[in-house]
């Protein structure tokens, strides 16, 4: 495995005389990035967890916004897929660390800060290994005493921040009554949670994919067709791409998807992701009284006037790893 600063330590080897490059070398060890946490590691602001076919890391990344935060996220190398500080970020003040204790509690311990608990068990469990796998999710397991696994404890797939990823679900999981959505980021600096963000939802009572904000529903997807396994209001051709997996049953009722060929690496290739944003639905396009590709009607507001008119945000919105703009209302 290769670290980032391995890749640089090669990189300036090349481009420079060889006693500098023995200094460098020398003056640049560089850590192997493991792709997890065993009970005593930590993770802090300089590391990085790397996924063992590398494509994805998980590390704590500084975002300018104020006095600036720090989140802790997953990235391939594009997109950053998921975040886990999102409801409270932490001050960019490089002191957060993310540990796995003795007892099986995954938490960010920062200086000056409560911790925040990732995860904790009800009973202290003293053999769990967190793990970054190569779908992008991050799982904390417990082991058995000769190192198989017995238990999921806690996975980042049942957090999802702004992305969906293969496996990762939308829905409700009866058992816990925990509900999978994703949210949007209100700026790409800024995770805003609550109820201001859109929210992209599936309802299982109809079976659709919607995205609303606070009550507001802006877009729904329309009924799935089962036996062409398309939705109404996303066109073809971002559809021909993915195999939806609708799951209903007791335990759960859900949505995923996964590449038509069942090839996941193709998922997380640069090429597969349809780059024009204009083929997904994009709630941003509803404006209360148009009903083009599932947008929805609802009341004009009463403070809304003729001059006022939508402006793009430099927001952005990943519904199946895409990006949209989100826009709001404001005086011309
Ligand atoms: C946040 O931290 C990063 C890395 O330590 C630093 O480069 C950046 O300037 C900091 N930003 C602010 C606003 O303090
Ligand atoms: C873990 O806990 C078990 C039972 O509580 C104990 O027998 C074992 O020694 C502990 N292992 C470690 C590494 O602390
Ligand atoms: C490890 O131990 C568990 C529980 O004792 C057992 O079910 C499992 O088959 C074992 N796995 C291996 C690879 O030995």
């Amino acid at each position: 495995m290769i670290t980032g600063k391995d890749k640089l330590v090669k990189f300036v080897s090349l481009a420079i005389p060889t006693y500098l490059w023995v200094w460098t070398s020398w003056s640049n060890i560089p850590t192997m990035a493991s792709d997890r946490l065993k009970p005593g590691d930590f993770l802090d602001s300089s590391g990085k967890l790397l996924s063992e076919n590398e494509r994805y890391n998980m590390y704590f990344r500084s975002f300018e916004y104020g006095e600036g935060f720090t989140y802790l996220v997953i990235e391939d190398s594009n997109f950053l897929v998921w975040t886990a500080t999102t409801k409270q970020p932490i001050p960019n003040d490089s002191s957060a660390v993310l540990t796995l204790d003795h007892s099986g509690e995954l938490k960010i311990i920062r200086q000056g800060g409560k911790p925040i608990i990732v995860y904790s068990p009800p009973q202290a469990i003293n053999s769990t290994v967190a793990i970054l796998l190569d779908d992008g999710n991050f799982v904390l397991q417990e082991l058995h005493p000769n190192g198989s696994t017995k238990t999921f404890l806690w996975q980042s797939f049942d957090y999802p921040s702004d992305t969906l990823l293969p496996k990762m679900k939308l829905g409700v999981n009866h058992k816990t009554g925990h509900i999978w959505s994703l949210t949007a980021w209100l700026t790409k600096i800024y995770l805003s949670l609550g109820s201001s963000s859109f929210k992209l939802e599936w309802d299982p009572k109809v079976g659709e994919l919607i995205i609303r904000k606070r009550e507001q529903v802006y877009w729904k997807s329309g009924v799935f067709n089962k036996n062409i396994n398309r939705f109404e209001n996303i066109p073809e051709e971002a559809q021909n791409q993915y195999e939806y997996i609708i799951v209903s049953n007791e335990d759960e009722e859900s949505f995923s998807l996964q590449t038509r060929h069942g090839d996941k690496d193709l998922m997380f290739n640069g090429d597969m992701r349809v780059a024009n944003a204009n083929l997904i639905a994009r709630a941003s396009n509803c404006y209360e009284y148009n009903t083009d590709r599932g947008c929805q009607i609802w009341n004009l507001s009463s403070c809304r006037h003729k001059d006022q008119v939508f402006v793009e945000l430099p927001g952005y919105f990943l519904i199946f790893h895409l990006p949209t703009k989100i826009q709001i209302l404001v005086l011309a």
